[in-house]
């Protein structure tokens, strides 16, 4: 595998590989030194257009617990405000010697275009409205860390679906392992040709809660709206917020999922953050244990890998 662009890309298989490779992550994340020496002498560049705490961190960390050394740029504080353009800065990156270059755009579609023109991997950190392939991952390793099976799992995406690069990349991962998802919005957080995602429709959570398996929470997405899409934030905490109220319509065995960053008050109540159910901190966690396992699997793989 050069790059990982798309849960698409992978299928079912590429995904099984990653879940297993991470096991083996988890394993070397526990030790008291959780630190192999599988990509020393490889060099991992991030490159963020797009604010990120979770994500570009998660990297960073994963690609040192393998010994790789991080080269981190940002945008905001490079020559892309001079105008320096993205393929400028990607060769300019990648002349330095690089491995794999880690990106993430607003633009849909940009860590493609650098994957053509880079040698290096690419690693997909999110792209615009598109797809964010390595939490859909770390989601998946999450559910599957629980033991639940995904086959028949009923999982609920609840929220701004239309901007959601998290939702796409999730929904293909969950229907691709058998589950069943459902997503859960007002209609104008709905994407347009909402028919042709592998998931089923609706507008009520209150209906939904009681079969859930999994109830994935996503933020609102402020500023990717040109428009208020709901009447208020408060209204809309009322109809698809996760209340104490709500929580209590969830099955005892459910678990809560976000990807982060929480809107506390908007689309999850503060006392609920609390619940044994939630396992966001769970996913990040899992989120390094997954990095490591796709930075293993994509560069270590071009040159045999270390030892772990
Ligand atoms: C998400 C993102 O940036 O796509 N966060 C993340 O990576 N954990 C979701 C969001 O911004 O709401």
């Amino acid at each position: 595998m050069k790059d990982l662009l798309t849960i698409a890309d992978l299928g079912k298989d590429g995904i099984d590989e990653i879940m297993v490779t991470a096991d083996a992550m988890a394993e070397v994340s526990a030790r008291p030194i959780p630190k192999v020496p599988a990509l020393r002498g490889k060099t991992v560049a991030s490159m963020f257009f797009e604010d990120s705490t979770r994500t570009r961190t998660s990297f960073e960390t994963a690609a040192k617990r393998l010994s790789a050394d991080v080269l981190n740029f940002s945008a905001s504080s490079s020559s892309v405000n001079k105008g320096e353009s993205l393929r400028d800065t990607v060769e300019t990156i990648e002349a330095m010697g690089v491995d794999a270059i880690i990106v993430r755009h607003r633009s849909s579609g940009a860590p493609r275009q650098v994957a053509q023109w880079a040698k290096a991997s690419v690693l997909n950190a999110g792209d615009g409205w598109h797809a964010h392939p390595t939490q859909a991952l770390l989601d998946a390793y999450t559910i599957r860390d629980e033991g639940r099976d995904f086959d028949g799992l009923n999982v609920a995406i609840v929220g701004d679906i239309s901007h959601s690069r998290v939702a796409r990349s999730n929904i293909e991962a969950f229907s691709t392992l058998g589950a069943n998802v459902t997503l859960v919005a007002p209609p104008t957080l709905l994407p347009p040709h909402v028919e042709a995602l592998e998931a089923s429709v609706s507008h009520s959570l209150d209906a939904v809660l009681p079969e859930t398996d999994v109830l994935y929470l996503l933020r609102m997405q402020h500023e990717r709206m040109d428009q208020a899409l709901v009447p208020s934030l408060h209204e809309y905490h009322r109809s698809f917020g996760l209340t104490p109220d709500r929580a209590k319509q969830l099955p005892a065995s459910a678990l809560i999922m976000h990807p982060g960053p929480m809107n506390r008050g908007i689309e999850i109540s503060p006392e609920v953050i609390d619940d044994s159910r939630v396992r966001v901190l769970n996913q990040v966690a899992n989120g390094v244990t997954v990095r490591m396992a796709v930075l293993y699997l994509v560069v270590g793989s071009n040159s045999g890998g270390g030892a772990l």
